[in-house]
């Protein structure tokens, strides 16, 4: 896994932005794997803003968010009004998983079986809940393959209740997420986590254990990851993580590879 630490979440988030550019500069039939959320945010103003000046063509992406919550379509509401609505991308090569559905076991098999038509994920975009979550794939004694609905932890209900005019009971207690094998199956995956109350979960996914109590953890099996962090999130980063980064781009053994330190 590679991590970048950046000096602000400003720096994190146009970092995030310019990996999601050159992959569809290589690539504009790129297929992307979308989060929501605070995090996100200043990543999709950035490439709304890089959008505007010419440097990025959507026109032929598709795009897949990783999470939604159970009978409400909370989270495309956010995606339309932050991203959709402000980049050319065609209104049918975005992919969601439809929270109201009557039916949730038949629409996740539907969204696996779009991922699968669409060739799969060539990079995914992550954030990660302050109890290491990734999606809505909570910690548990046991974590779900594939696409499924799932119980949401009350601190993660908490944390999104923003969305929700601030009202806890309003927000679901269900949600429909990507699983963690979808999520891994994808060709590139880059984890944005900003902000002092991210550091804990950070610092659980990068200690040296794979664990399904930390679902992030996971993700130091994928070939190709990378963690993007700024300074206050990368706070309880392991010690030997630093230690092994002893000079710019540092090789290093072991889980958490390469830190490469701006600023
Ligand atoms: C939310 C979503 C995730 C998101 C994460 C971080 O609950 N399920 O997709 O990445 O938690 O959210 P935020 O960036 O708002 O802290």
């Amino acid at each position: 896994m590679t991590v970048r630490v950046f000096r602000n979440a400003g720096e994190a988030a146009r970092a995030a932005a310019a990996v999601v550019i050159a992959q569809i500069a290589r690539k504009p039939a790129s297929v992307l794997g979308l989060p929501t959320g605070r995090t996100s945010l200043p990543v999709y103003d950035e490439l709304v803003w890089l959008h505007t000046q010419g440097a990025a063509d959507f026109s032929r992406a598709h795009t897949f968010n990783i999470d939604e919550f159970a009978g409400v379509d909370a989270f495309r509401a956010f995606m339309e009004q932050h991203v959709f609505s402000r980049i050319n991308l065609p209104a049918d090569h975005i992919h969601f998983l439809d929270g109201t559905s009557n039916d949730p076991r038949a629409e996740c098999a539907r969204f696996e079986r779009e991922i699968a038509s669409c060739g799969g994920m060539d990079l995914l975009l992550l954030g990660i809940g302050a109890n290491a979550h990734i999606g809505f794939n909570e910690p548990a004694r046991t974590l779900r393959a594939r696409t499924h609905r799932a119980r949401l932890a009350i601190d993660t209900r908490r944390a999104n209740a923003p969305l929700f005019g601030g009202r806890l009971e309003r927000v679901p207690c269900e949600a429909l997420t990507m699983g963690i094998a979808t999520m891994m199956e994808a060709r590139a995956i880059v984890l944005i986590a900003t902000g002092r109350s991210k550091a804990p979960a950070v610092g659980a996914m990068l200690n040296g254990e794979i664990s399904t109590a930390v679902p992030a953890s996971v993700l130091q099996l994928h070939p190709d990851c990378e963690l993007i962090l700024d300074a206050a999130a990368a706070e309880q980063l392991p010690e030997d993580t630093f230690r092994r980064s002893g000079k710019e781009d540092g090789e290093s053994q072991g889980m958490a590879t390469k830190v490469k330190a701006r600023g």
